[in-house]
């Protein structure tokens, strides 16, 4: 396993559509166990591999976040919303934004489709954190960040703040 160097906002490759995963075999294995172990570093909730450099449809997330709580790993591979209900707003962070906290509105709840590591196709309906971790994560895999749900001054702001925070350290 290794940890990873993420991209930070306004890194290009941020922005390149991730491809479908069409071989489910060590190398994706390799990937997930790396993603897994650079977002529990960062540490963050949820992580896409586009955030790594890599191009592929795979996210992470472990909500569990209370420190006595049981890790909650769960990975999507080829992941697709297909039902979105109801609002919710959450002051969302991510990792390739980091110190840059924002309200975003997303839905309450989603189902999703997806592919666990070694290729079984799975269903999940989740709400709250998870939902909008999803959500978030999913984004990502399209190209689509975070800004991109703010106005116009807000997106201004986090652009010019992210801009002038600097190209990133290698060692970060
Ligand atoms: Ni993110």
């Amino acid at each position: 396993m290794a940890i990873r160097t993420i991209l930070h906002y306004p890194d290009k490759r941020l922005r390149e559509p991730g491809k479908p995963v069409t071989e489910f075999g060590p190398q994706l294995a390799k990937l997930v166990e790396d993603m897994a172990e650079t977002m529990y570093a960062a540490p963050g909730v949820g992580l896409a591999a586009p955030q790594i450099g890599e191009s592929v449809r795979v996210f992470v997330i472990d909500v569990a976040t209370a420190e006595d709580a049981p890790s909650d790993l769960r990975v999507f591979v080829n992941p697709e919303i297909v039902e979105r209900q109801g609002v919710q707003c959450w002051e969302e962070g991510c990792l390739s934004f980091p110190g840059v906290h924002e309200e975003i509105e997303r839905a309450e709840r989603v189902k999703v489709t997806a592919r666990t590591v070694t290729g079984e196709a799975f269903e999940l309906e989740a709400d709250g954190l998870l939902a909008v971790a999803i959500q978030h994560e999913n984004d990502h895999l399209d190209g689509k960040l975070m800004v991109d749900h703010l106005g116009l001054i807000r997106r201004r702001l986090v652009h010019r703040a992210m801009v002038k925070r600097g190209p990133q350290l290698a060692a970060e």
